[in-house]
């Protein structure tokens, strides 16, 4: 039986936690977007200081041990940024983005700073964040420097000449740098934003070959098993066993990228029921398997008891969101469904911030669970803002006959310099890598050979990259 005095207890608790939360209304358009603001304001002024002086523009602190951030995160925030200013027309914040996105397109986005943390997928989220900003109409670059088309189609393009024929019938190696952990597997993180890029490409420029290069990574990943029957999505595997032997580690941002790709194929493709039936397929069970209650969790670290994720791994949530608002955008059958979906997930998100918008990282508690960081900032603006894609005057992706105008360069990232030769004396855990290396110096002797055998469908590859097939 429940005494008075229990009820009204109750009752003031329930009070105490609703003003203890940030305060929104998630079917008020405007109170979202104040919400977001608030919660943008925070991620800002909390943790980027590139903007300040003697700091580097477009990072978080980082790469480990300066900071918790790698650069790849950057590129993540950035692209955070340009849907943040998409759905709320909020220009606050696009100054810093746009110094951002430059400052760190050195090399198509492979600045020879940051090596020893590139890996395709670091790369591929810097590309994906400016093909972003090509799509919605984000303020072009200040002339004299590339387009943000022409961003994305060098990073697109530099990751295609690296897809490796060599081991485990094609498909991109993890890392860039031969060198760095991780050269020997090949994820799904990698092949899967290579896919999404050329999907996104194919759709925004009406250039065919992109789209083959899409078919050709999903294909892949599908004949390797990395996608399954039922669409869980795995984690990658080590070419010593020819990637047989999978991870199957399920990770949200895998289900995502190839979600949101699918997305593009599918209107590309002029709704064809094949991308259809993978689409479905993808959300059907990524709606199933992460989100539990309706609420997003990420399952291979967020334990019940226990939170075992890394600072790259705290920031994927956001990604999950944010894409597959997109994709509701153009697959317009998805909607329903998805938008109910990420709208309990998000209200969710928003009882773990605080009223100034500090969010913690576990959404499914009613409560802020003092786990803060970027990432986690990231991802609650991310479920906030992109319950703005339903609002009136928010329009799909772009393409170029559809009002988009950001300069491409279809032969971008030809002048990129491979970064990765190894600078230190080489060690016994090099050998192997440097035996690729030696190998490589080696066949660019033949490279004039392979020029002349090279496949004409491939993008031409610039100087640093013939000879590596
Ligand atoms: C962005 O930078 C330009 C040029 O430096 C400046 O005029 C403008 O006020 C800045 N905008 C914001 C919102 O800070
Ligand atoms: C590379 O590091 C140097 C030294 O810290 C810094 O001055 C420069 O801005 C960095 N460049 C990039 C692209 O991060
Ligand atoms: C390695 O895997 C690829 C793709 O599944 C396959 O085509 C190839 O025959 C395999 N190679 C060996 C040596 O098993
Ligand atoms: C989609 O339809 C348009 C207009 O009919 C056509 O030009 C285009 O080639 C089609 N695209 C594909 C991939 O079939
Ligand atoms: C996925 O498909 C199964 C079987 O058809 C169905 O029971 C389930 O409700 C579907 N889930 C979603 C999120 O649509
Ligand atoms: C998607 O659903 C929302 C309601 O959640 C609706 O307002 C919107 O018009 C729908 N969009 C499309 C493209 O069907
Ligand atoms: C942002 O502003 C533009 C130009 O004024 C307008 O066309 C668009 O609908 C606005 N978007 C939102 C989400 O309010
Ligand atoms: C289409 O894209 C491919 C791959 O990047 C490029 O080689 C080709 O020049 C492009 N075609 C056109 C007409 O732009």
């Amino acid at each position: 039986m429940v005494s008075l005095s229990s009820m009204r207890w109750a009752f003031l608790w329930a009070a105490t936690c609703a003003q203890a939360a940030l305060d929104v209304d998630l079917n008020s358009p405007a109170s979202i977007k104040a919400a977001a603001k608030v919660v943008a304001h925070n991620l800002i002024s909390t943790y980027y200081h590139g903007d300040e002086p003697g700091q580097i523009p477009g990072i978080l602190p980082g790469p480990p041990p300066g900071g918790p951030y790698y650069w790849w995160e950057g590129g993540a925030l950035w692209g955070t940024m340009v849907d943040y200013w998409h759905y709320t027309n909020d220009t606050t914040y696009n100054n810093i983005t746009t110094q951002a996105l430059i400052f760190q397109s050195e090399n198509s986005y492979m600045p020879l700073n940051w090596t020893a943390s590139l890996g395709n997928d670091d790369q591929g989220f810097w590309g994906m964040s400016v093909m972003l900003a090509a799509e919605v109409g984000y303020p072009d670059p200040p002339s004299g420097t590339p387009g943000w088309l022409a961003l994305a189609q060098a990073v697109f393009n530099t990751m295609a000449w690296r897809w490796d024929t060599k081991n485990c019938g094609g498909g991109l190696l993890w890392q860039i740098n031969l060198l760095n952990k991780g050269s020997d597997y090949k994820n799904t993180i990698a092949n899967g934003i290579l896919f999404n890029l050329a999907a996104r490409l194919a759709r925004y420029t009406h250039n065919d070959t992109y789209a083959g290069w899409a078919e050709k990574a999903w294909d892949w990943l599908v004949a390797l098993k990395y996608i399954d029957d039922q669409y869980n999505i795995y984690d990658g595997a080590h070419i010593e066993d020819n990637c047989t032997i999978i991870d199957k580690g399920q990770w949200s941002y895998n289900a995502a990228v190839l979600a949101e790709g699918l997305a593009y194929m599918y209107d590309y493709s002029n709704r064809s029921s094949k991308w259809q039936t993978r689409l479905q397929g993808l959300l059907n069970r990524t709606l199933d398997f992460f989100f539990p209650d309706g609420i997003l969790v990420e399952i291979m670290c967020e334990h019940p008891d226990s939170i075992g994720c890394t600072t790259d791994e705290l920031s994927f949530k956001g990604y999950m969101h944010r894409w597959l608002a997109t994709a509701t955008q153009l697959a317009p059958f998805t909607n329903a469904t998805v938008m109910a979906r990420l709208r309990t997930s998000a209200a969710g998100a928003v009882r773990s911030c605080e009223p100034d918008g500090t969010c913690g990282f576990r959404w499914n508690t009613g409560s802020y669970d003092g786990d803060t960081g970027a990432g986690q900032e990231m991802s609650a603006l991310a479920a906030l803002s992109s319950l703005l894609v339903t609002q009136q005057g928010v329009r799909a992706p772009l393409t170029d006959t559809t009002g988009g105008t950001s300069k491409g360069d279809p032969a971008a990232g030809n002048d990129a310099t491979q970064p990765g030769a190894p600078l230190a004396p080489v060690t016994k855990a090099d050998r192997a890598g440097a035996a690729v290396l030696t190998t490589a110096v080696l066949a660019s002797l033949f490279g004039g050979i392979w020029w002349l055998l090279r496949d004409e469908t491939k993008p031409a590859a610039p100087r640093w990259w013939r000879g590596r097939e």
